[in-house]
């Protein structure tokens, strides 16, 4: 079957948090919350109508068929086999987070992550009055790689107890090789600092690189948190899961997620993993090749348009990392100016540490004419400074 991601389905009036927030302004073209402007994969759409026609929504529990659905996907997409008992559900991948942190850290604790990355990593941490120490990414060319020094540097602080990896890296774009996982993974080992993989972007890897889970690198020394939501495009349906093959920590997870009170899964939830998981992957196949193509269309577009701005392709995710430092504007200031001049919201770059300032991120996973009237809007308010 093949399937349109070039239908315009409006969202505005929908409760959507990206495209329904623009106070007062109504042409604005949204490309800046991570989710995607694509109906869901058929399958997905069929069993919440299934679920909706039976019309009982009481309290879910997690049947067989959600742990054999998310054991299948890691094996056949990713070709690390995990049992039943390593997966405990978690309505999102920041409640994980917060709940990890709260289990394996105290107040004053030091949690390590590798900026620029995603802003909700740092809100957790703060929030928790955890400590955030960052290991900035090193960019070569534009393209990002790992500082170890700095990393084994800061990892050998005895306050540092905990490592959140982000791969595929939001918003970088980059998936991290094997080697890059083993030298983390042993340095973290080393200096008793346990790890926390957030791998949400997992199945949104393009052609040429290949996703290797931390679990299979270091299955013992580490907690892995999945999610069919930004591949599925099913955010809204909060529902996660977390990953360890180690007991100990396993308890310690689930004891901190009932003081939290976060064990109920979502009935719609747990009917859209199975789906997606079971079903889905043609629908996934076909939406990789879009992005892609998305992708390398808005990378040729600023080649030729926006000389001055420097963007990589990325290797994972529809979010672009776009670098407009040579325009000397900060990043807060080239949001405004988006926004204001030409009507188009992106992500400011600052948003995911100081490490991002001068840098915008632009979700591409929308339809190739919304991509089209962003990026002219994009040439419109920054064209005159190229
Ligand atoms: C790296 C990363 N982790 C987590 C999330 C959000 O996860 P959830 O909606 O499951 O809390 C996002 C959303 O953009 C993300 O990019």
């Amino acid at each position: 079957m093949k399937f349109d991601f070039d239908e315009r389905i409006s969202r505005r009036n929908t409760n959507s948090q990206k495209w329904d927030t623009a106070h007062g302004k109504d042409d604005v073209v949204p490309m800046w919350v991570a989710d995607m402007d694509f109906k869901a994969a058929d399958p997905v759409i069929r069993a919440m109508e299934h679920k909706l026609a039976h019309g009982v929504f009481g309290y879910a529990y997690i049947p067989d068929a959600y742990y054999e659905a998310e054991m299948n996907w890691w094996e056949k997409r990713h070709h690390c086999p995990i049992e039943k008992d390593w997966i405990v559900f978690t309505p999102g991948v920041i409640p994980a987070l917060a709940v990890v942190i709260q289990a394996f850290t105290s107040p004053g604790d030091k949690v390590l992550i590798q900026a620029p990355v995603y802003n909700a990593f740092y809100g957790v941490i703060s929030a928790n009055e955890r400590e955030i120490v960052e290991n900035e990414l090193v960019s070569q060319d534009g393209i990002y790689g790992i500082d170890f020094e700095d990393f084994e540097k800061k990892a050998e602080d005895d306050r540092v107890k905990l490592f959140i990896l982000c791969n595929p890296h939001n918003p970088v774009g980059r998936v991290w090789s094997k080697e890059e996982l083993e030298r983390l993974a042993e340095i973290c080992r080393k200096h008793n600092v346990l790890v926390i993989a957030d791998e949400i972007h997992r199945d949104l890897v393009f052609g040429g690189s290949t996703f290797i889970p931390f679990a299979a690198v270091d299955a013992m020394n580490s907690i892995t948190c999945t999610s069919p939501s930004k591949t599925f495009n099913i955010a809204g349906l909060k529902t996660a899961n977390i990953v360890t093959a180690n007991s100990e920590l396993k308890d310690k997870i689930k004891h901190a997620l009932h003081v939290n009170g976060l064990h109920d899964p979502n009935n719609f939830g747990v009917e859209a993993l199975i789906a997606a998981y079971n079903e889905g992957e043609e629908w996934l196949d076909q939406l990789l090749v879009y992005l892609e193509s998305n992708r390398d269309y808005f990378l040729a577009f600023v080649e030729e348009k926006l000389p001055r701005l420097k963007v990589s392709a990325p290797e994972a995710t529809y979010l672009m990392w776009v670098d407009c430092r040579s325009l000397g504007i900060n990043s807060e200031e080239l949001g405004r100016r988006l926004y204001e001049e030409a009507g188009l919201r992106i992500n400011e770059g600052n948003m995911y540490g100081n490490a991002g300032d001068g840098f915008i991120r632009v979700n591409i996973g929308c339809t190739r004419e919304v991509l089209t009237e962003g990026l002219e809007r994009l040439e419109k308010a920054l064209g005159q400074l190229n």
